[in-house]
């Protein structure tokens, strides 16, 4: 059994869209088992967004996500990475897909509402830095 960790964006808390984007992965089938809308401090999110530190996109990335509260989630299920992924829509706004939640609701390569895990090793590695009491 696979585990991820999806996390809400400011944006996607700000403009009321919790209850939308959780419903879609609770329809999915994928099981719900953390679940904190948090302040987040910059070390965590410099952590979280260690693999991007020398990009261009960095210093604006973790400035948004500071900007404000966000809903940070674990799931579960079979392969919950690559369904939760196809869920989300691609990261450019121009490639993601109309039904997707990017593509429904977000027309920003950085206000794109939501982030999830990309492969079994980040997955365990970020749900370990915001989770790292959860058994
Ligand atoms: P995420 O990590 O947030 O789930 O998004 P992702 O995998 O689809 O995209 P990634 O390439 O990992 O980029 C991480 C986040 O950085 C912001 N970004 N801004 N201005 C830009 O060109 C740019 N590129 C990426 C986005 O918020 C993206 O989700
Ligand atoms: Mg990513």
């Amino acid at each position: 059994m696979e585990r991820t960790f999806l996390m809400i964006k400011p944006d996607g808390v700000r403009r009321g869209l919790v209850g939308e984007i959780v419903a879609r992965f609770e329809r999915k089938g994928l099981k719900l088992i953390a679940l904190d809308l948090v302040h987040a401090s910059r070390e965590t999110v410099e952590a979280h967004y260690g693999v991007h530190r020398e990009k261009p996109f960095f210093a604006g990335v973790v400035g948004f996500i500071l900007s404000g509260p966000v809903v940070t989630t674990v799931w579960e299920g079979d392969e919950v990475i690559a369904i939760s992924r196809k869920l989300m829509g691609a990261t450019k706004p121009t490639e993601a897909n109309p039904g997707t939640i990017r593509g429904d609701y977000s027309n920003s390569v950085e206000q794109n509402l939501i982030h999830g895990s990309d492969s079994v090793e980040n997955a365990a590695s970020e749900i370990a830095l915001w989770y790292p009491n959860l058994v």
